[in-house]
């Protein structure tokens, strides 16, 4: 069995073992693979600088150690919890507990060291817990018990040794804070009715659990929790399992759940509120909760119809029934992150799983059918079968972040989510996995220690470098296969008839797996030369490319050295060669300047015949190489000379992401004037498609993604003044002011048109979206209105925004880092931001600094548009200020910041000249 890895051992089913086996024999070797592993360390210690101050080498004890010992071992929890919904006399809110965890000592040891953080535990004779031993042995009695607040541990020494083989029960009593702090139990409030109403709910991952209860809080320390929770006697109660018993007591209710499976502590989940549900009679065991005015709306109906087919297909895919007995999902009005896979009790944001066909947009239902998706299928990979520690936390969320796609795509035949992920998860993974800051997937166990640490693996390298290599694994080995491979042994398949691999499974896994970044091939057409070389580094690994020649598709090469000749590649004038086919690869891709203009020439004469995937592909490689200076920036921009013709959404995206970085880059340069001129004329045709099949702007596309690029046309043809696009908008939206309880403008261009008319008026058309945003009702409308009031180009407006983020009662906590991020987005709010999150680096970094990965996304934004020396001496200054209180799960994050900014400085003083010249050019 791989190190590293943890597998319960009361699994449901063999073939789940077999499927954990399976995907750790990807990484078994990872162990011996020294040579690329030492390689990285400098890398590594650089990229995981912890705010943390080191231990100091004298301490050696246990508590000194945020990993804990290997000497005990749980067993089951009995917790009961008692939130109060209402004030306290010192005008808290809080929560009383009192929990048992029988636990089975596994080396003798005088020790006992259990997580507990922020809770007040009471006192038994003068120590913070009771101590007992199970079936007539005598426990040792507690000599002391002391808090170790930094490593969030209740330390109790005892008297004498526990003895191996038996099993103690531990005992506590306590209180803690029901806090708005969106970590481990805490409180969530949102209007109805006039009325103010509160709930208590939870978020456990990642180090969240010993904020609700004591507990041995780490992944690989799964057990049974009995659960019981005592609320007022109107509220509902939920859980991960079915209720038992409800005892209506004199003046609460008391609800005891039923014993779960054995599972970590970090998906455990419990709620009261006064939500109501749906659900269908067909549909065993699953139901939608929300806000009682949401379910009435029937905001829930399309996550209920989308459940059932999703965890069918999970059944199949996986092989093995769900594993449980019920499937509760419900909507949170505060929550820190998009959803959370408790098992059996999935949270979510309400934008994640409430959909209304009033005023959502089709965006917004691909995205609850792709988050519904992800959580449903880590209720077997992630919950059933589950990493030991967090430092393989990408093989959990790269995993369902692949998956995700399937699943959705089986809800939604229709939609093509499974093209989406080269714009979702492999480009967003190259533009990090590109930078020197960048690393493996795979960390050492030894690398991931502390919370901020901990909250750092949940990064794009995990989630959507995690996907794209999966995803690659799964197109060399066929999909059939890989699923086969998840029941049996993905080395196994190895043998499998019709696979044909050059090396196993797990070498050539290994190379994507244990090296960051990814390569370049390079293919010469003149030779049939095919090469590969990483950006910065002396790396090598075993690539399948597929690929296709003019109108052929080609056996798949395997490129397994640095450089070989692959005769079939050299073509001649008249052909050309297209690699990464279907962009089933983790890999950039590189031509001979010839094979780049007859691709050039392919797509202005015929588009069609290069699949629309690699369109986008090409299009992102060309100015990535460009950004890289492989390649002349003047040969990417041609990439974008065909879209006169291109009507498709993924390549349009893909275009419309690498011009936007360009726009963050000119649009305070004469470049600018030019660079509009140049998309206006190419977009125009695509705006006066839309604008007849859709009789004017009076109707949206029929086809999913047509209803993306529609929504495209609409905005980068206002963005860049394309004749009638700002009339119209402009007048919709003073429709809507004149009349605001009807709003007429089409839920798929609310967003674009909000943003436009803000960002054309001033206080008035701010203040009516302000007054909209406080009465929306749907989590998503108010979203498009929160991302348009950041457009407007009135500086106080930007400000006072910005003020409204550190208060609650204006903007939830859980959209303040957001916000902040739409209004540096904007060109003027930009420096607003700023000043704002260095001015207040303090607050945020108590509010998000541990734990938070919206934190991290906080500095990204707010340092997305810089690219002069001047903003990077800020960066640098604040860096070096900031030493001190440290920079958390954000510490990565601000070293990309500044190896991006140093990037594009250079980049920017080679290539502003070129690429002003090219955009006079091509201007009408
Ligand atoms: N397990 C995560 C939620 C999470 C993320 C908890 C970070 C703690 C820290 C969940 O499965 C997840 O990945 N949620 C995503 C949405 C998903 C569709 C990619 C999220 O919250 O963004
Ligand atoms: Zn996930």
């Amino acid at each position: 069995m791989g190190k590293g890895y943890y597998i319960s051992k009361h699994l449901a089913t063999a073939a789940m073992v077999l499927a954990a086996i399976a995907l750790v024999t990807i990484i078994a070797l990872s162990v011996v693979y020294n040579r690329e592993k030492s390689k990285n360390a400098a890398k590594f210690t650089n990229a995981t600088t912890s705010p943390v101050p080191p231990t100091p080498k004298t301490s050696n004890e246990p508590w000194d150690k945020y990993r804990l010992p290997d000497t005990l071992s749980p067993e089951y929890y009995n917790v009961t919890l008692w939130p109060r919904l209402v004030k306290n006399v010192n005008g808290m809110y809080i929560f009383t507990g009192i929990s048992g965890v029988m636990f089975t000592c596994v080396k003798k040891t005088d020790l006992i060291l259990i997580h507990s953080n922020k809770l007040n535990l009471t006192l038994f004779k003068g120590h913070h817990a009771k101590l007992t031993g199970q079936s007539g042995v005598t426990a040792p009695a507690i000599k002391t018990t002391w808090f170790q607040t930094e490593k969030q541990y209740l330390v109790i020494q005892l008297e004498g040794k526990l003895k191996p083989g038996k099993s103690y029960w531990l005992y506590t009593e306590f209180t803690g804070e029901l806090a708005d702090d969106l970590e481990g139990f805490y409180r969530s409030e949102y209007m109805e009715d006039g009325e103010k109403k509160i709930i208590a709910i939870t978020q456990m991952q990642a180090t969240y659990a010993r904020k609700a209860f004591p507990c041995f809080d780490e992944p690989g320390m799964k057990a049974v929790f009995h659960i019981t929770l005592i609320h007022d006697l109107e509220t509902t109660a939920l859980s991960n399992k079915t209720e038992n018993v409800i005892v209506d007591e004199t003046a609460v209710t008391r609800t005891i759940f039923g014993p779960t499976k054995k599972m970590s502590t970090y998906l455990v989940a419990f709620v009261v509120s006064d939500f109501k549900y749906i659900s269908a009679k067909d549909k065993k065991g699953v139901r939608i909760w929300a806000r009682k005015k949401a379910i009435e709306d029937g905001q829930g109906d399309y996550a209920l119809k989308i459940t059932q087919p999703i965890l069918e297909f999970f059944e199949k895919y996986y092989n093995t029934s769900y594993p449980l007995s019920k499937s509760d999902q419900i909507a949170l009005p505060d929550f820190n992150s998009g959803a959370m896979e408790n098992w059996g009790l999935v949270t979510y944001r309400e934008t994640a799983l409430l959909y209304d066909p009033r005023t959502s947009a089709n965006g917004n239902k691909q995205r609850i059918a792709t988050v519904v998706s992800h959580e449903l299928a880590h209720m077997w990979f992630g919950n059933l079968v589950t990493v030991k520690w967090w430092n393989d936390l990408w093989l959990n969320e790269g995993f369902a972040s692949y998956v995700e796609y399937l699943g959705a795509d089986y809800a939604e035949p229709t939609w093509n989510t499974k093209d989406q992920t080269i714009l979702y998860d492999l480009q967003r993974a190259f533009a990090v996995d590109s930078l020197t800051s960048s690393h493996p997937l795979s960390r050492k166990k030894e690398e991931v220690n502390t919370p901020s640490e901990i909250s750092e693996m949940f990064s794009t390298i995990s989630y959507s470098k995690g996907a794209a290599v999966l995803k690659m694994l799964s197109e060399f080995l066929t999909e059939p296969v890989f699923a086969k491979g998840l029941g049996v042994s993905l080395t196994a398949v190895d043998q499998t008839p019709g696979v044909k691999l050059p090396y196993s499974v797990h070498e050539i896994m290994n190379r994507w797996i244990l090296q960051m970044g990814f390569p370049v091939i390079t293919i010469d057409t003149r030779t049939g030369n095919v090469s590969q070389k990483h950006f910065l580094l002396d790396y090598e690994w075993f690539v399948p490319i597929k690929w296709m020649k003019k109108h052929q598709v080609q056996d798949q090469l395997w490129l397994l050295q640095k450089s070989a000749l692959h005769k079939p590649m050299k073509v001649s004038k008249d052909e050309w060669v297209l690699a990464n086919l279907h962009v089933s690869g983790y890999f950039r891709v590189n031509y001979d300047l010839g094979n780049w203009e007859r691709l050039l020439s392919q797509l202005e004469s015929d588009h069609q015949v290069i699949p629309v995937v690699n369109r986008a592909q090409i299009l992102d490689d060309a100015f990535n190489l460009a950004r890289a200076s492989i390649i002349n920036i003047t040969l990417a921009l041609r990439t974008t000379k065909y879209l006169l013709h291109e009507r498709e959404y993924i390549p349009w995206e893909a275009a419309l992401r690498n011009l936007n970085y360009f726009f963050q880059l000119f649009d305070r340069s004469e470049v600018y004037g030019a660079m509009q001129a140049y998309l206006k004329k190419q977009v125009k045709p695509l705006f006066e498609y839309f604008g007849i099949i859709s009789s004017n702007w009076t109707t949206v596309a029929s086809g999913h993604t047509d209803q993306f690029t529609q929504i495209i046309a609409l905005s980068l043809a206002c963005s860049t003044g394309v004749e009638g696009c700002r009339e119209l908008t402009r007048s919709w939206f003073k429709k809507w002011m004149q009349n605001p309880h009807n709003n007429t403008i089409h839920p798929n261009l609310r967003s674009t048109v909000y943003c436009d008319a803000i960002a054309a008026g001033g206080t008035e058309e701010w203040n009516f979206g302000w007054q909209m945003f406080q009465k929306a009702t749907v989590a998503a409308e108010a979203v498009k209105l929160r991302s348009a009031l950041a457009c407007t180009k009135v500086p106080w407006l930007l400000n006072r925004y910005l003020e409204y983020t550190m208060n609650p009662e204006k903007i939830r906590k859980q959209d303040a880092t957001s916000t902040i991020g739409y209004i540096a987005s904007n060109i003027i709010g930009q420096p607003l931001a700023w000043d704002f999150v260095r001015a207040n680096w303090d607050y945020f970094f108590k509010l998000y600094g541990t734990g938070s990965f919206t934190f991290s996304r906080l500095i990204s934004d707010v340092t997305y548009r810089f690219c002069t020396p001047f903003e990077l001496s800020q960066l640098k200054r604040f860096q070096k200020d900031n030493a001190e209180t440290g920079f958390g799960s954000g510490t990565q994050a601000l070293q990309q910041a500044i190896e991006k900014t140093t990037a594009k400085i250079k980049w920017l003083a080679e290539n502003k000249e070129p690429v002003l010249q090219w955009f006079l050019s091509e201007s009408p």
